[in-house]
């Protein structure tokens, strides 16, 4: 089963990529992850992307191909994976196809700019391994401790409320176009996002029929 999901930023991707992974036993490729992960160790990749997550921009394609393609070809992806955050342009749908990628069903989780906004407010995310919760939809056990691995929790910079609005921008410009692109080759399916965590959760394995 390889899987993408789509959707605005905040839309709930890693959210449900988490529990997927946990439901599935297949891994959540998560490209926002990634970057930030290489801007923490300091390597070349995290340098270039930095400036420009830091303003609410997509990376270049090259960069994240380059990534992607290492990633997948991983042991562990053998049975299926579930892409967070990619693809972000036609381009790297294209680019994903031409590397022999079989996509099964792409997920686009659906919820109104407005909603997004108010919800990025709440978030804290795992320094550590990634894991985002929500103050109030989604608090962890402890606070400010990461459930999976007992990182600390931090504000992502790029959650600051106008560098926010940048990306609904740059996703309603340059990615919700995807959704017509596997939309022509059926792959696509709608999910409402403005429901209960675990509903989306559910609402998801029905359209996927897992
Ligand atoms: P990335 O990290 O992928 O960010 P994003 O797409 O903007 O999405 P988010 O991670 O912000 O949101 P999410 O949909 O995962 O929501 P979450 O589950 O956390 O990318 C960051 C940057 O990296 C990009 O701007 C770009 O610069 C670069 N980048 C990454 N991939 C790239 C690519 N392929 N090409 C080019 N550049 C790339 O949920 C959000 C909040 O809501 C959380 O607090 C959560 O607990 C809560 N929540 C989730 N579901 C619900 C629910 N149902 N009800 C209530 N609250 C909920
Ligand atoms: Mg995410």
């Amino acid at each position: 089963m390889n899987l993408i999901l789509l959707g605005a930023p905040g839309a709930g991707k890693g959210t449900q990529a988490e529990l997927l992974t946990k439901e599935l036993g297949i891994p959540a490729i998560s490209t926002g992850n990634m970057l930030r992960e290489a801007i923490h160790n300091g390597t070349e990749t995290g340098l270039k992307a930095k400036r420009y997550m830091d303003q609410g921009l997509l990376v270049p394609d090259d960069v994240i191909m380059g990534i992607v393609g290492d990633r997948v070809a991983q042991p562990d992806c053998q049975k299926g994976f579930i892409l967070d955050g990619v693809p972000r342009t036609v381009a790297q749908a294209e680019a994903l196809a031409a590397l022999g990628i079989r996509i099964d069903h792409v997920v686009s989780i659906e919820l109104q700019d407005a909603v997004i906004e108010a919800r990025m407010t709440g978030r804290r995310v795992c320094g550590h391994c990634g894991a985002s919760y929500h103050l109030t939809a989604n608090p962890p056990k402890a606070e400010g401790v990461c459930d999976d691995c007992g990182g600390a929790l931090t504000i992502r910079p790029d959650d600051a409320p106008e560098t926010v609005r940048k990306r609904l921008t740059v996703y309603h410009g340059q990615t919700e176009a995807l959704k017509d692109y596997y939309a022509q080759v059926g792959k696509l399916r709608l999910i409402e996002g403005n429901q209960p965590i675990e509903m989306v959760h559910r609402a998801i394995l029905q359209a996927i029929e897992a």
